[in-house]
């Protein structure tokens, strides 16, 4: 049975069909989605650590190679299939196979879900705590972050984000998702700019500037281009269906290429400036860029603490950081719901309650093992967080990219149709998603479980 056949029959028993983005909205939520943890913690880390200015050079390289190519798919299946990936896939293929392995990326997020609200959480804790001043009360800054981590705050404030995503998804895409990234979004650029003034002109940034916008190629290791590679997939929230379900949502008159564009472009925007904040602030206070994850809750408050008006800048900083994870959270939490709201015919607003919760339990072990009550809960020296991260962002995310890239690419023959491309533009993105991406996503695979 012909793809498109196969998805007129199933539309109309599809829930989550009957509501749209407008054109905007889905810009807003895509990039609220692509815009995280992952752009303002996770990239100024490994930047540090693996060549500065050339390694952002490299991981433009590869947003364009691989992450543009495989986001486009993403879209494109998901507004091909009208429905969450599971179903999207077995209604375009006609064959349940691909219903399964669709599934896998409604797991993946939820297990995303269950630590990323734990780092969320920490980032509204010291938002709070840097607004009040009492981040600044002369205790050390890595000892203030381990009290937090062997406290039961973080479940607390694990919870409070999982109930703020759990009413905006509950609300709907329109009214709910979308109004919050429309307003979010927006708001996040005007804090993100006014924090780079604030850092580029402080004295010695230039050569914190220098250092992340000044390649020196010799600094690249093969580590480096595929540290590169993976953090282009998880900086567009790849491989874990979050885009895939809100291109079910997308107009059809819409074109699915410029906003694919207009997604990569918006995430690139946010992570330069992240980066033009951390690195000229941290030269500038002779931090230690390559530290590694400590580097924005450890080692920055010192900067904080030290400038002018250092309150109001570090608790805007964390803001920031709060307002990026919560827009990203929201897009995982639509996902499982959109699945259990079409899979068992529940509403929307039972559907995130109840998974919100579900997921909020399944991360509390995380929230408490990172030095708190369950510390012991450790395996192979990793603890319950690190196994959650390990098991989701190493194995389950290059899968799901690699389940995106073969079914646009080899088995719905109408995908380049859906996408809008025509000639050599079908020809190229196919040719990209068929040899190219599978190849690369294997690598970065095979890199994450240390093998190469
Ligand atoms: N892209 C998000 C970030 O950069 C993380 C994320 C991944 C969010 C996958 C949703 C889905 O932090």
């Amino acid at each position: 049975m012909e793809g498109h056949q196969a998805q007129g029959q199933a539309g109309h028993s599809d829930r989550t069909t009957q509501e749209r983005f407008s054109a905007k909205g889905f810009i807003m939520a895509a990039i609220g989605s692509a815009v995280g943890l992952g752009n303002m913690w996770k990239f100024p880390y490994i930047t540090g650590k693996y060549g500065g200015a050339a390694f952002f050079a490299l991981f433009l390289i590869c947003l364009l190679v691989i992450g543009l190519p495989i986001l486009l798919a993403e879209l494109t299946i998901g507004r091909g299939g009208r429905g969450n990936p599971s179903a999207s896939m077995r209604r375009l293929s006609g064959q349940r196979k691909w219903g399964v392995l669709g599934g896998l990326a409604i797991l993946c997020p939820f297990i995303i879900l269950s630590y990323y609200s734990v780092v969320a959480g920490w980032t509204v804790h010291y938002s709070i705590k840097a607004f009040a001043g009492t981040l600044f009360s002369g205790v050390g800054y890595g000892q203030q972050f381990e009290e937090l981590m062997s406290s039961w705050v973080p479940a607390f404030w694990q919870l409070a984000v999982m109930a703020i995503c759990a009413l905006v998804v509950g609300r709907g895409v329109a009214a709910g998702i979308e109004k919050f990234n429309k307003l979010l979004i927006p708001a996040m650029l005007v804090l993100l700019i006014m924090m780079m003034i604030r850092a580029i002109t402080l004295p010695g940034a230039m050569s914190g500037v220098q250092y992340f916008l000044r390649p020196d190629f010799s600094m690249l290791t093969p580590t480096s281009v595929l540290a590169a590679l993976g953090h282009a997939f998880f900086s567009l929230s790849l491989g874990m269906g979050t885009i895939l379900t809100y291109g079910a949502y997308v107009d059809r008159r819409q074109s699915l290429s410029q906003a694919a564009l207009a997604v990569t472009g918006g995430d690139v925007l946010y992570a330069l400036l992240a980066g033009l904040i951390i690195f000229p602030t941290c030269f500038a206070f002779g931090i230690e860029v390559s530290q590694g994850p400590g580097l924005i809750f450890a080692a920055l408050p010192v900067a904080f603490e030290a400038m002018p008006l250092g309150t109001l800048f570090g608790g805007l900083f964390f803001l920031l950081l709060s307002i990026a994870a919560i827009t990203s959270a929201v897009s995982l939490l639509e996902v499982p719901v959109a699945f259990v709201m079409e899979r068992w015919g529940w509403s929307r607003s039972k559907a995130s309650a109840i998974v919100a919760t579900a997921c909020f339990m399944v991360g509390l072990p995380s929230a408490l093992s990172v030095g708190g009550a369950v510390q012991g809960l450790s395996l192979a020296g990793k603890s319950f967080f690190d196994w959650m991260d390990f098991i989701s962002s190493n194995i389950m995310l290059p899968v799901g990219g690699l389940i995106v890239a073969l079914f646009a690419g080899y088995a719905w023959k109408q995908a380049a149709d859906e996408a809008g491309l025509a000639g050599r533009a079908a020809w190229l993105w196919l040719a990209l998603l068929r040899y190219v991406a599978p190849v690369l996503v294997m690598l970065i695979f095979l890199h994450s479980m240390g093998w190469i």
